[in-house]
C-alpha cells in the first residue's frame, strides 16, 4: 500500500491499474480513522479491485470558531489499519495540493435545497467545502464506486445530488452507522469528550428511538413528540441544535403520508457536536 501526497501521482497510479483492468473504488475521508470509516473501505473493496481511501481535512468544510485547528490528524496510526484491511492506495494530499490559490476566488459547488436546513442551517456554507472537495477528489481518482456512511445523512443527499446532477459518473454507495456497543455512533469527534460526557451521549441514539417508536405507533403530533425529545437531551446536559423528522428519501418535510422516515438529531455536549440520525418506516 502506497501513500502519495499530489494528483499527479495518484492520476499515475490510478491509471496504471485501470489499465490492468481493475475497477476502482474510493473511500473520501478526514482520516483519524475508526471501525466506522474501514467499514467503508470493507464495502468497497467488496465491489471493487483497487481501493484509494482519501485522507485530507478540508479547510473549505470548517466555518470560523469551528474545530479545524484541533481536528486530530494521526496519518502514521491511520496507514497502519488501512494497510491491515487491505486499500491499495492512501491519498494524503496538503491543502496547498488542493487549493493552490487558496480558498478565495476558488471554483465552489453548491447544492441547493438538501443542503439547505439540518446542518446547513448551522453550519453555513459547510455542505459547499464538502460538495467541492468532493468534486475534486472524485475527478483527480476517477472510482467506479465512492462510499460514505450513513452517518452524516444530509452529506449523503447532498453527494448523491451533485453526482447526478453534474452527471459524475460514478456510482455513490451508503454505508450503514457503525456503533459503539451502548448505541453511540462512532465518530472522530468522540475523542473530545472527558468520560462523563461519554456516558451521558448514547443518549442521543436512544432519544431518537424513542421518537421512531413514538410515530410508529401512530402519533402524528410531530412538534409535541420533538419537543419532549429535545427536553429530554437538555436535561441530560446536552444542548440539542435541532431535532426533525424528515422524509428519508430527500429530506424534505413529512407529512402524514410519509411513509419513509428518518429522524436527525445534533447536539452540544459541552463544545463537542455530535450528530446521528436513525431510518424507520410506518405503514
Ligand atoms: P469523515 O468525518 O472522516 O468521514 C468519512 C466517511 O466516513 C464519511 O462518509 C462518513 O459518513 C463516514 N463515517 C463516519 N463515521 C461513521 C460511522 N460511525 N459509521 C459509518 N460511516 C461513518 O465526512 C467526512 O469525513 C468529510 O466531510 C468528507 C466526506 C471526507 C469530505 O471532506
Amino acid at each position: 500500500m502506497n501513500t502519495l501526497h499530489t494528483i499527479a501521482q495518484v492520476r499515475a497510479a490510478v491509471s496504471r491499474a485501470r489499465q490492468e483492468g481493475k475497477r476502482i473504488g474510493m473511500v473520501p475521508t478526514m482520516g483519524n480513522l475508526h471501525a466506522g470509516h474501514i467499514a467503508l473501505v470493507e464495502k468497497a473493496l467488496q465491489r471493487t479491485d483497487y481501493v484509494v481511501v482519501s485522507i485530507f481535512v478540508n479547510p473549505m468544510q470548517f466555518g470560523p470558531g469551528e474545530d479545524l485547528d484541533s481536528y486530530p490528524r494521526t496519518l502514521a496510526e491511520d496507514q497502519k489499519r488501512l494497510l491491515e484491511v487491505g486499500a491499495h492506495l492512501v491519498f494524503a494530499p496538503s491543502a496547498s495540493e488542493m487549493y493552490p490559490e487558496g480558498m478565495d476566488g476558488h471554483t465552489r459547488v453548491s447544492v441547493p435545497v438538501v443542503s439547505e436546513g439540518l446542518c446547513g442551517a448551522s453550519r453555513p456554507g459547510h455542505f459547499e467545502g464538502v460538495a467541492t472537495v468532493v468534486s475534486k477528489l472524485l475527478n483527480i481518482v476517477g472510482p467506479d464506486v465512492a462510499v460514505f456512511g450513513q452517518k452524516d445523512y444530509q452529506q449523503l443527499a447532498v453527494i448523491r445530488k451533485m453526482a447526478q446532477d453534474l452527471c459524475l459518473p460514478v456510482k455513490i454507495m451508503g454505508h450503514p452507522t457503525i456503533r459503539a456497543e451502548d448505541g453511540l455512533a462512532l465518530s472522530s469527534r468522540n475523542g473530545y469528550l472527558n468520560a462523563e460526557q461519554r456516558a451521558v451521549a448514547p443518549l442521543l441514539q436512544r432519544t431518537l428511538q424513542q421518537i421512531a417508536a413514538q410515530v410508529t405507533s401512530g402519533r402524528t403530533d410531530y412538534a409535541q413528540i420533538i419537543n419532549e425529545a429535545s427536553q429530554q437531551l437538555s436535561a441530560a446536559g446536552m444542548r440539542p441544535d435541532y431535532l426533525d423528522l424528515r422524509d428519508a428519501s430527500n429530506l424534505s418535510q413529512v407529512n402524514d403520508q410519509t411513509r419513509d422516515l428518518v429522524v436527525l438529531a445534533a447536539a452540544y455536549l459541552g463544545t463537542t457536536r455530535l450528530i446521528d440520525n436513525l431510518e424507520f418506516s410506518r405503514s
